[in-house]
Parts: C-alpha cells; structure tokens; sequence
C-alpha cells in the first residue's frame, strides 16, 4: 500500500486526478471506476481543468460506477447518474453511452446485479478504481457485515450512511434507505485501487482500516490485501 499525507484537500485532489490522469494517458481506452459523493469533486474539478487545457482526452475512455441509490432514475437530481453527468461527463469529451451506473430503478434487481458484473468482465476489468470511505469505513456502499460480499448486490444503508448523505437532500426522509453497490469482487479485481479521504472526520477511520485488522467489520480494510493500493489523506 502506497499511504500519502497531503496538506489539504487541494492536493489531495491534484494528486488523485494525476494518478487518474496517468492512467488515461498510458491507456486511451482505460476502464475507469468512478465514485460519488463530496471526496472526488475536487479530483473531478481538476480532470475537467486539464481537458479544458488540452491535456486530456477521454474519447476513448470507459467508467463504471460504484453505486446507485433504489428508486432514483437520472432524471433524479439527487441519483448518482446525475451527478456524475452534473461533475464530469458533460464536461469532458467521453462518449456518454460508454458511462455505466448500476440502475436503482430495474424492475429486476438482483438480474441487474449481475448484467453489471458481466459488464465490468466484458470490458476486461477496471484499470483504476477510485474510491471514498464512509465514517463506518463503507466503500461502495458495502456496509459493515459479517462477511464480506463479492458481487453487485442490493443493500440497506447503515442509519449513520443515511445521515452522513442526508446533507444532500431536502429532508433526511427523502434519503433513500437502499442501495444497488458493485461488491468486493469487482472492486478487488479492479488493476489499480484508488482511495482519497480528507477532513478530521476521516481520520479514525483511516487509520483502523489501513492499520488496523482486516475485517467485515471495516470493508475497507480488505484493501489492505490489494495489490496495487494508494491511499491519500489530507487532515483537512
Ligand atoms: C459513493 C460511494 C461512497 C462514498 C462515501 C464517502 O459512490 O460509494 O462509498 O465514497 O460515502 O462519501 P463522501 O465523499 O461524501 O464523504
């Protein structure tokens, strides 16, 4: 495991686009896995500043997502979809329909599941899979269990999840209380790890997860069994 300490949030985000970047440059038709939430805007801020300046070209790139809230389309400014296209796909030049988000909202879910797992193998595999880490050192939104689970599943979101994510909505109540999530496998599988986390809030958690035991209890400590991880931290 590669453990880097950065200053701030600034460069927490410009050392993870560039490990990104280094990526999409070395291989024009990269798989990349993408997540969600507030971590990686800073990362995708900087991607879209280097495409803007010519230095970046994602024509030939393809992502897949990590996670999808259930009964959110799109359409839904708060589905994951949506941000993704609101954060990076709409602007830079990737090719939308080479995007993927598991869908929270097929009628068959655990069909759905498994298309997505297909999916990822057909297009032989993540290269680079960026990560968060939720307070309950969740990754994806696999949450702590007793065991550790591989493919593309439903979940019920921990209590804390849905508070933490509530500050996204206008009420906790409209939180979804489920999720669609690539499990381990895909994760695991994927080439390269990428996991970015930043602020006071982060720091027990790093530490029990990437110093700690491995455990279900803490599903980002599996990692530490990854090949190919980078972990950065910035206390602020
Ligand atoms: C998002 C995801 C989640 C987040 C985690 C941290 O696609 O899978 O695991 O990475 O909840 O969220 P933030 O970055 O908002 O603290």
């Amino acid at each position: 495991m590669k453990y880097i300490e950065v200053e701030n949030y600034a460069e927490m985000s410009k050392k993870g686009a560039a490990l990104i970047a280094a990526e999409v440059v070395s291989k024009p038709n990269a798989v990349l896995g993408l997540a969600t939430g507030s971590t990686p805007v800073g990362i995708y801020k900087q991607l879209i500043e280097w495409f803007r300046n010519g230095d970046l070209d994602f024509s030939g790139v393809t992502s897949v997502n990590l996670d999808e809230y259930l009964g959110l389309d799109g359409t839904n400014p708060q589905s994951y979809r949506y941000f993704m296209n609101d954060n990076l796909f709409n602007h830079v030049n990737i090719d939308k329909s080479r995007t993927f988000v598991p869908s929270g909202t097929a009628d068959d879910l655990a069909s759905e599941g498994e298309a997505y797992d297909k999916l990822i193998k057909s297009l032989g595999g993540i290269d680079i899979q960026l990560l968060g880490i939720g307070e309950d050192g969740h990754i994806g939104f696999n949450e702590p269990d007793d065991c550790f689970t591989g493919p593309t599943h439903v979940v019920d979101l921990d209590e804390s999840t849905v508070v933490a994510n509530a500050r996204f909505f206008d009420s906790i109540d409209d939180v979804p209380r489920k999720a669609i999530t690539m499990g381990m496998a895909s994760i695991m599988q994927a080439k390269k790890v990428l996991l970015v986390a930043n602020g006071p809030k982060k720091y027990d958690i790093i530490q029990k997860a990437f110093f700690g035991p491995i455990t279900p209890k803490v599903p980002a400590s599996i990692l530490q069994l990854h090949g190919d991880l980078t972990v950065i931290y910035s206390k602020i």
